[in-house]
């Protein structure tokens, strides 16, 4: 769980039982608690199979880039693991999710905690009609995570975060919707951070932005492991290259292959992704 003033409490656990080692011999990864662990997940719609037996453990405080050509799951993969999808008409999902080694789906589970815990970015940024220091404590003050004198410098501490702070601290209580895109997705970003999620999962979170703004986010998101865990869907293989320290490749309703960034792009064990990742289709 995160606490008020926001530790990644979740990421720092596996951290630790990470530094402190498996107290004999077996190998070392086996000391996380996988932020995510993916068991024979499949997702549909209705009568529509987007993704069958997936099964996939994403390590704490990396980032993994979920690749694949359009309309393979990867949106609809992203929303399952905060619970986006369970609104969804039709929506259907089986086998077993864990956040941190709890059944994410369990019937305990509350889904606005779990959305706490798993902040999302959309492709398009999607600011709330408030003010913009309205916007980056909505979230703080819905888990009421802070007493009303600190919600400014809450404020000042993620603008200052994402890097948008200049360019809004004389504004602060003016609409967001006249900011630009680039700046309206900072702005949901720093909402986002504001209530310390232990997990970020992105949606082509930079899809819109220019590539300034691109390197500026990329950046951000690089200072912010280990601290805390990200999964980030992209088109952008290079992007992938640059950020992900794992890759998953979704095509044909399934996970065709995942490992480390690197020898998954240089040297795929699957002719679909060596395919893919060649650029021969997607
Ligand atoms: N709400 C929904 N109802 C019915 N079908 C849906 C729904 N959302 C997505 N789908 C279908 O699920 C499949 C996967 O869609 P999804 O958006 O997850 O793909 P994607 O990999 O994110 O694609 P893109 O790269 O274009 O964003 C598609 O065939 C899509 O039409
Ligand atoms: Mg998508």
């Amino acid at each position: 769980m995160t606490d008020a003033v926001g530790t990644h409490t979740g990421t720092e656990t596996a951290l630790r039982q990470a530094e402190a080692g498996p107290a004999a011999g077996p190998p070392r990864e086996v000391a996380f608690t996988p932020a995510f662990s993916c068991r024979g997940v499949g997702v549909g719609f209705g009568a529509k199979t987007v993704l069958e037996g997936v099964d996939l453990d994403i390590a704490p405080g990396t980032v993994t880039a979920l690749v694949g050509p359009t309309g393979c799951g990867k949106t609809t993969f992203l929303r399952t693991l905060n619970r986006l999808n369970d609104r969804v008409p039709g929506f259907r999902r089986s086998g077993t999710i864990s956040l941190v080694g709890e059944d994410l789906y369990d019937r305990h589970m509350d889904p606005l905690v779990v959305r706490r815990r798993v902040g999302m970015l959309f492709q398009r940024p999607n600011p709330f009609p408030l003010s913009i220091h309205e916007n980056v404590i909505a979230g703080v003050k819905a888990h009421r995570l802070a007493p009303r004198s600190e919600l400014r410098s809450i404020t000042e501490r993620s603008l200052r975060e994402v890097g948008l702070w200049e360019a809004v601290a004389d504004r602060l209580g003016s609409s967001p919707f006249r900011l630009s895109g680039g700046q309206q997705q900072l702005l949901c970003l720093a909402r986002a951070l504001a209530v310390r999620p232990d997990v970020l999962l992105l949606d082509e979170p930079t899809s819109s932005l220019d590539p300034v703004s691109t390197e500026a986010v990329e950046d951000l998101l690089r200072s912010l492991v280990p601290g805390l865990t990200i999964v980030i869907v992209t088109h952008n293989l290079a992007q992938a290259r640059r950020l992900a320290d794992r890759t998953v490749f979704f095509h044909g309703g399934r996970m065709v292959e995942t490992g480390e960034t690197a020898e998954l792009f240089e040297n795929p064990q699957q002719e679909e992704t060596r395919n893919y990742v060649s650029g021969r289709f997607g």
